[in-house]
């Protein structure tokens, strides 16, 4: 039964007085890109506790990063017919056809974490951060931090292509627009991981005079980050204070890296996505609801001073 016809159904059930009839009755396809970083593990465990807690049957299909498994997963749903389809984009773009294909068969797709480059009416809604906020969030907290002390930066970016890593760096580089003595003298991706993180500073303290140069890191992300420490160490120099750290997620790690005094910010992105997107499912299965295009979870700012330990100690149980 097509999504549309069981929200007619639906309808029918609730004038007759039946409404708990139809509150359990939902699969959702979830498609998630795969288990990259900490906080992807934790988006993908919060996901599933969501669904178990609203009696939703999910069907998850982990495509180990790569776009064309998300495609065929997405492909699969269709054929099951499911009630709804979520999708962590691994990339912006070349998801036209596939969204058709779903919004051909009546069946709504929700967003999560990531935006994609196609025609809006092609997906129901879309959870996720204000990544540019992220990206300026840092770059503040770091211009505050340095004032006008002369800073080269090096950035870690995200998967190329994704939208976190265009928009984390666009808004970056706004807030160190301004400040002549902030320059970003080395960019490069680390792909999201711990271990490309690590592999890329390597590199890029090799070229920076040890890293003695260098005067603060960027990441994309806390993985990154966490990598990017490691290497500062294995090359001899205090990560937090000879070189600063500042990146994107608030997982665990990156909190017990600032108990260490090795972090110096982080700015969060929460990981229940599905509990936004499962409540924009239901309010549309149930009365036809039309959620807002783009439903912004918060961008948080944390620093050594924001209770580390406690930050770390309410996080570890999600998935992390
Ligand atoms: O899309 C969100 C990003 O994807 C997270 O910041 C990162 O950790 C993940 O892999």
């Amino acid at each position: 039964m097509t999504f549309l016809r069981k929200l007619a159904l639906g309808a029918s059930v609730i004038a007759l007085g039946c409404s708990s009839a139809v509150a359990a009755d939902m699969t959702v396809g979830f498609s998630q890109i795969g288990s990259e970083s900490g906080w992807r593990a934790a988006e993908t465990s919060v996901t599933k506790m969501e669904a178990e807690k609203r009696g939703i049957d999910l069907k998850f299909a982990d495509a180990q990063q790569k776009q064309e498994n998300q495609i065929k997963a997405i492909r699969g749903f269709i054929a099951q017919g499911v009630d709804a389809i979520l999708v962590a984009p691994v990339v912006a773009t070349g998801w036209e056809e596939v969204l058709t294909e779903a919004k051909e068969a009546e069946i709504p797709v929700v967003l999560l974490d990531r935006g994609v480059d196609a025609p809006q009416d092609l997906y129901l809604t879309s959870v996720a951060s204000d990544q540019v906020k992220e990206g300026r969030v840092a770059g503040e907290w770091l211009a505050k931090t340095v004032g006008d002390k002369p800073c080269k930066v090096v950035e870690l970016q995200g998967t190329v292509g994704s939208t976190p890593a265009i928009n984390r760096k666009k808004g970056f580089e706004e807030a160190i627009a301004g400040k002549s003595n902030i320059t970003i003298a080395r960019s490069q991706t680390g792909d999201f991981t711990r271990s490309k993180g690590k592999e890329v500073m390597e590199g890029f303290l090799k070229a920076e005079n040890g890293g003695k140069d260098i005067c603060a890191m960027y990441a994309h992300n806390d993985d990154m980050a966490v990598g990017a420490i490691q290497a500062i160490k294995d090359a001899g120099l205090k990560p937090g204070t000879d070189i600063l750290v500042v990146s994107i997620d608030a997982v665990p790690d990156i909190f017990a890296a600032m108990v260490a005094g090795e972090a110096n910010a982080t700015v969060e992105l929460t990981p229940n996505m599905a509990g936004p997107a499962f409540d924009a499912l239901d309010a549309f299965k149930k009365d036809g609801k039309q959620p807002e295009k783009f439903i912004i979870t918060e961008s948080k700012l944390y620093t050594p001073a924001d209770d580390p330990q406690g930050e770390y100690d309410r996080r570890k149980g999600l998935g992390y």
